[in-house]
């Protein structure tokens, strides 16, 4: 993973993220637009991680944090560059950001049916809890 470096998203780099999303992540949300990724990067500089290999965007983590809880967003890795540890990495630095905030605990929302992420969330050190079911309201 040397190779591998790991940065701040910035203002620029918004176009080439939702690009990147359409091609590696699973899912879409309702912030997927220039503006919903401008307003997390205005109100929160370190929140969104990228990572880059040769200057190639290779690997997305969003590490949310509010006061209250860690939450991470947006883990995807490009098709072509799986099994390599960019998710391990995203992970750690996400983890590490948190814990250098005072975080306490990382919640991740992980689709039911995406078998491949359970295994990754799981290898990081993650674990599902049964008693939760997500609760929702457009504004
Ligand atoms: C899930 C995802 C982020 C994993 O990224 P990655 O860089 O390939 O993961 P890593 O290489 O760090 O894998 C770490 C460990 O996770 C587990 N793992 C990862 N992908 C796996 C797969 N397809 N099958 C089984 N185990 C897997 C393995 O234990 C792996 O360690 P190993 O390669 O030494 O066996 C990537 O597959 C992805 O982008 N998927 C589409 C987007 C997505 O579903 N994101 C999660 C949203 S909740």
């Amino acid at each position: 993973m040397s190779d591998l470096c790991i940065r701040h998203a910035a203002l620029p780099d918004i176009d080439a993220v939702l690009r990147f999303w359409r091609t590696a992540a699973e899912g879409t949300s309702i912030s997927d637009d220039h503006d919903g990724v401008a307003r997390l990067i205005s109100r929160d500089p370190e929140a969104l991680l990228l990572a880059e290999r040769d200057g190639t965007l290779v690997g997305t983590v969003i590490a949310g944090f509010d006061g209250w809880r860690c939450s991470a967003y947006r883990l995807a890795v490009h098709p072509d560059h799986r099994r390599q540890g960019i998710a391990t990495a995203l992970l750690d630095a996400a983890e590490q950001r948190f814990a250098a905030l005072g975080g306490r605990r990382v919640d991740a929302m992980v689709l039911e049916e995406n078998e491949r992420a359970h295994h990754a969330w799981q290898a990081a050190g993650y674990h599902r809890e049964d008693h939760w079911r997500r609760w929702v309201k457009p504004l």
